[in-house]
């Protein structure tokens, strides 16, 4: 199997590696040496190979995954040298193709991917640009690879990948809001959980009809659900939601 290394051991490189390796991933894995603690934990136990400096990590893998910040992405690239028949692979956010062109030789096979960390718990939907086998079945092993062929729409995708984040801060309100003598917080914890779960699998199984249709459908006239949605929507609750997901469109894009 082909070797993929990783340049920059933080907590991306974490969360999918441990996702990959229990997906079943069996490819040889590098890691570049600097935040050695993690380098060395998923050493001894994911089967990883620590490399001495970065060069190494390049010289040994055919692909190889820049995962620093992005404010280090560049300098990093730029001190490396690359061979042909490689293919990077950048996980930075805000960092577009033409960026990372700039760093690396002409003709590098570049790919843009976006895990996020339910990676961990073999559950990412890892958006990836442009369609590249390899790194659509490397990411498959953590989760799902979704492909698309415009940058336009991974830098748009990539707002999801933030919003997947505001989720967990979704569902801390919503346990602390119903959590009380009246319910555990374990059964509040599995409820809130679990009715998410349903909801996205719901909404993914019904190709046919959007989540606001199915919403409307629940929350008909006289309905405990029309009762708070009503009110949310009174209350312009996702409004912020809207603006949140604008700001970042905006920020990523002056970004790449
Ligand atoms: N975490 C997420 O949920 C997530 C989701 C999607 C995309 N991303 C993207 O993934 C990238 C990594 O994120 P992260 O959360 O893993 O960040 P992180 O935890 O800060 O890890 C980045 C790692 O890169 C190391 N590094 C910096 N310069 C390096 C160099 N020249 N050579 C080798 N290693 C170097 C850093 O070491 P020092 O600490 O010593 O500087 C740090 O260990 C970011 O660009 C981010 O946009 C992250």
């Amino acid at each position: 199997m082909q070797t993929i290394g990783f340049i920059g051991v933080g907590a991306l490189a974490l969360y999918t590696i441990k996702g990959v390796r229990s997906g079943g991933y069996q490819g040889p894995i590098l890691l570049s040496p600097r935040n050695c603690k993690n380098a060395k934990h998923l050493a001894k136990n994911y089967d990883c190979e620590v490399q001495p400096d970065n060069q190494s990590v390049v010289a040994n893998s055919v692909h190889i995954v820049i995962a620093t910040r992005p404010a280090d992405c560049l300098e990093t690239l730029a001190c490396l040298e690359f061979n042909a028949n490689q293919t990077l692979i950048s996980v930075v956010a805000g960092i577009g193709i033409e960026q990372l062109r700039s760093a690396v030789p002409a003709g590098l096979d570049i790919v843009r991917a976006m895990p996020v960390s339910s990676a961990e718990a073999g559950a990412s939907p890892t958006l990836i640009y442009p369609g590249n086998a390899f790194v659509s079945e490397f990411f498959n092993c953590c989760g799902t690879s979704i492909v698309t062929d415009k940058e336009a729409y991974f830098n748009q995708g990539s707002v999801l990948a933030c919003v997947y984040c505001w989720f967990f801060s979704l569902y801390q309100e919503l346990i602390q809001a119903t959590q009380g003598p009246e319910l555990p917080a374990e059964l509040s914890v599995e409820l809130v959980m679990g009715m998410a779960k349903g909801a996205a699998e719901l909404a993914l199984a019904s190709k046919d009809i959007s989540p606001a249709e199915i919403a409307s459908g629940i929350a008909t006239e006289g309905t405990f659900s029309k009762l708070g949605l009503d009110l949310l929507e009174q209350q312009a609750a996702f409004e912020p939601w809207r603006e949140a997901c604008k700001l970042l469109q905006k920020q990523l894009a002056a970004n790449d």
